[in-house]
């Protein structure tokens, strides 16, 4: 195996074919080239078959990334997309200084909805490895441009038992290529501010990469955003939970089908497989979820008009009129949440596991003005849970922002207000527990979750302003009570979606960063001693002036500590 090849740098594609002596961009391939280029880049075997002479269609692995399987300690699935079709596709793992085991692939492919083009995505999964430890693997195919030296990365596998780690997460991401709506150089180094941390894993909370918002170019934004992510994300799991923003008119019942192709994630058990998860890790078992199931607010796949969105004719796919939204509010009748309640209600019992964190997109608890609020559906459907199976921590993204609560329980009824009538509305106002930093310094997350809004990954709209309620200075949220469904807009033939319906005084809002959106938060978990505290440390960096000027300089904004006793302590107390 070839050793000391970097990662490619998110810019680099390996080289395109050409074409009558003119090098085509990937960019002017998928949006200029229309129908008849994609026909070729579905056709690589035709290419084999057909014309001895021509170039072999291209499988040169690219947007190779990393994740989890079922247990982190032991699998990982090594995954990435090729231009074409690949022949052969295949990791080689390095399992001893001396030996190297050849992993052969599987593919997923899908044909996006919109503009027909067909994306060819490869899985390996790698399993029976040992716990903390490192192994170098190398992606290649048989029509591999760079079979001669492939691309080849380390990553390492998640230690046994209690043992301290460290994982970071963001959501909101975006690509760096700016012509992509909501696209920002920041997130270049977003994914650069990932390797400099050097986490275990990365918690991706949604919203990749916004390629629902360039509808006619959503496989070329995902590439973007994928080899812009493969910077790190060959060294390191990035696990990902769906957002809005991933959802795709006609690519699948819920629109999910190109996330779902791109990413082999542990498996649920449900019919809804890659769309909720769980995996444990030391002692922290990590649930994230497809909000999307159980808010009201309508933010997926949407025509605002005037204009149709018209399909390419090769999809055959019928024009979606102005008003089109694709609304999954309920998609998976509850099976969702069965099973978080089946999975909280076991590891509530399990004495190795004594963090629970949950991980999902949207927010239950936002005071954002500008970005979308809190949902009333996740405190109807999920809260509950999170407090009858004592959830320490929710990561979310979709207000791009940096917000974070103080630990909840429980809720107030009829507190709220509709915020066109001033009526009384019930927004389940979240009850904070305390509303003052704890005398030892210390969170005790087992009175109840904090909650944390980081979405501030690298788009090119941050959201970092707050509601204050004018009467009395206090913080002040908008609530999401209702489906915001499309109605007409005040220009003929356009239609809008209503923001947030209900307002309430957010008082389980503890800290707000007015400075930027734009940040990552790390987690580093210390197991204890047995018999004693286990903690978990929480460094909130920020970008200082990335609203206005991309940058490196990730600074630290503010420093928490989670700490309660570990099981093993109630284990003994018990027995
Ligand atoms: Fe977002
Ligand atoms: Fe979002």
């Amino acid at each position: 195996m070839k050793r000391n090849r970097r990662p490619a740098e998110p810019a680099e594609h390996p080289k395109k074919p050409e074409s009558a002596g003119v090098s085509i961009s990937r960019r002017g391939f998928v949006t200029g080239a229309g129908a008849t280029g994609l026909a070729v880049a579905a056709s690589p075997l035709a290419l084999f078959a057909g014309d001895a002479s021509a170039p072999p269609a291209d499988g040169t692995p690219e947007q190779i990334h990393l994740t989890w399987g079922e247990d982190p300690t032991s699998t990982v699935f090594v995954s990435w997309a090729s231009l074409a079709q690949a022949v052969n596709p295949r990791v080689i793992l390095e399992h001893s200084p001396t030996a190297e085991k050849t992993i052969h692939a599987i593919q997923r492919s899908y044909t996006d909805g919109l503009n027909g083009q067909t994306v060819f995505t490869y899985h390996a999964r790698l399993e029976g490895l040992k716990a903390g430890s490192t192994y170098r693997y190398a992606v290649t195919a048989g029509n591999d441009r760079n079979r001669a030296q492939p691309f080849s990365a380390a990553f390492q596998t998640a230690p046994r038992g209690r043992a301290p780690f460290r994982w970071t997460s963001y959501g909101d991401l975006a690509t760096p290529v700016t012509s992509w709506v909501l696209s920002s150089p920041q997130s270049r180094h977003a994914v650069r501010a990932v390797e400099q941390f050097q986490p275990l894993f990365h918690l991706l909370n949604g919203d990749l990469c916004y390629a629902n918002l360039n509808p006619a170019a959503q496989p070329a934004v995902w590439a973007d955003f994928a080899n812009n992510v493969q910077l790190s994300a060959a060294n390191r799991p990035w696990m990902p939970c769906p957002g809005n923003h991933e959802i795709e008119f006609h690519n699948g019942a819920q629109g999910f089908d190109s996330y779902l192709t791109r990413f082999a994630l542990p498996h649920n058990n449900t019919q809804f497989p890659g769309l909720w998860y769980r995996f444990k890790v030391g002692s922290a078992l990590f649930i994230s979820l497809s909000a999307d199931d159980v808010i009201y607010q309508d933010s997926g796949a949407f025509v605002a008009g005037p204009a149709p969105l018209q399909p390419a004719p090769s999809t055959g796919n019928a024009p979606l009129a102005p008003g089109s939204s694709l609304y999954v509010h309920g998609y998976s009748g509850g099976a969702q949440t069965r099973w978080l309640e089946e999975t909280l209600a076991a590891a509530s019992k399990d004495l190795e596991i004594d963090w629970i964190i949950v991980q999902m997109h949207q927010d239950a608890l936002s005071s954002s003005k500008n970005g979308n609020g809190s949902d009333k559906g996740l405190r109807e459907s999920w809260l509950p849970l999170f407090d009858k199976y004592g959830v320490d921590l929710v990561l979310c993204g979709h207000d791009h922002d940096y917000e974070r609560s103080w630990p909840v329980r429980g809720c107030n009824h009829n507190v709220g207000r509709d915020a066109a009538t001033g009526a009384t509305v019930d927004t389940c106002q979240p009850n904070p527990v305390m509303t003052a930093e704890p005398p030892d310094g210390k969170f005790d997350t087992g009175r109840g979750a904090i909650h944390l809004i980081l979405g501030g990954g690298g788009t090119s709209a941050p959201l970092n302003a707050y509601g204050i309620n004018s009467a009395n200075g206090q913080p002040q949220a908008r609530v999401i009570t209702r489906a915001n469904r499309p109605v007409p807009g005040s220009v003929t033939g356009t239609f809008t979606k209503g923001s947030a319906d209900a307002l309430e005084d957010a008082i389980w809002s503890a800290r707000r960063n007015t400075i930027t959106g734009y940040g990552i938060g790390v987690f580093d978990l210390d197991p204890g001693a047995a018999h004693g505290k286990t903690s978990i440390t929480i460094r909130y960096y920020h970008a200082r002036g990335a609203d206005t000027v991309p940058t490196s300089n990730y600074e630290i904004f503010e420093t928490v500590v989670l700490a309660k006793y570990r099981r093993d302590l109630r284990h003994d107390a018990e027995s």
